[in-house]
């Protein structure tokens, strides 16, 4: 079994999404981390729920940035961590992490990239910019993370509509349903050709 680690930010209706698919599925995998910058959020507690690990870890708590970096570092390795995804996670993966894990760690986002992707694009940001664009389709993309914000390898993808009456949450309740499948079905995928 893969060992997964899923950084979150937020609600981690992704993560919750991915820890079912997981049971229900029987993949081959197991979530044993949940790590977050924010100590309380809808995800922390769902792991807590869960009896899944729950760390809180902010660069706040370190006096530099690589003192952060080493210690995200030494979490997952002295975890075994094979797999990171991330679910809602609003930082940056410090470089020295994206280095190590190459083609290990993953993200999704709420757009059909390469559109409504890099610095300062996320969550309802995205859907106001995709409304204002006059696009008619509008989605979700799973992808690996390198240094390039938003650019690494795409590995899934799906769209959904946009109507012409959304407003960017009604838009973005669409896409984040649509992530749902998503998430787990790249996840199956990754499983596949990673064995
Ligand atoms: C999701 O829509 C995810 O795609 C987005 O944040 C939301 C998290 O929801 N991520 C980004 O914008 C990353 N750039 P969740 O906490 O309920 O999974």
């Amino acid at each position: 079994k893969k060992r997964l680690a899923v950084f979150c930010s937020g609600t981690g209706s992704n993560f919750k999404a991915l820890f079912h698919a997981i049971i229900e599925r029987a993949l081959p995998a197991e979530i044993v981390l949940c790590l977050s910058n924010r100590s309380q959020c809808g995800a922390m507690d769902f792991a807590r729920e869960y009896e899944i690990e729950s760390l809180h870890l902010s660069e706040t708590q370190f006096r530099t940035y690589d003192e952060f970096a080493s210690a995200m570092l030494q979490a997952l390795r002295e975890r075994r961590i094979d797999l990171i995804m991330l679910a809602g996670y609003l930082r940056k993966i410090p470089d020295a992490v994206i280095a190590a894990y190459p083609e290990k760690i993953v993200n999704i986002h709420p757009s059909l990239l390469p559109q409504f992707g890099g610095h300062g694009m996320y969550g309802m940001r995205v859907h106001e910019a995709v409304i204002a664009s006059g696009e008619t389709r509008s989605g979700a993309t799973v992808h690996f993370v390198n240094e390039e914000y938003d650019k690494g390898r795409i590995i899934k993808q799906n769209h959904v509509p946009v109507l012409p009456d959304d407003t960017p949450e009604t838009l973005a309740e669409r896409v984040l349903l649509c992530e749902h499948r998503l998430y787990p079905a790249a996840l199956e995928k990754l499983l596949d050709e990673q064995p």
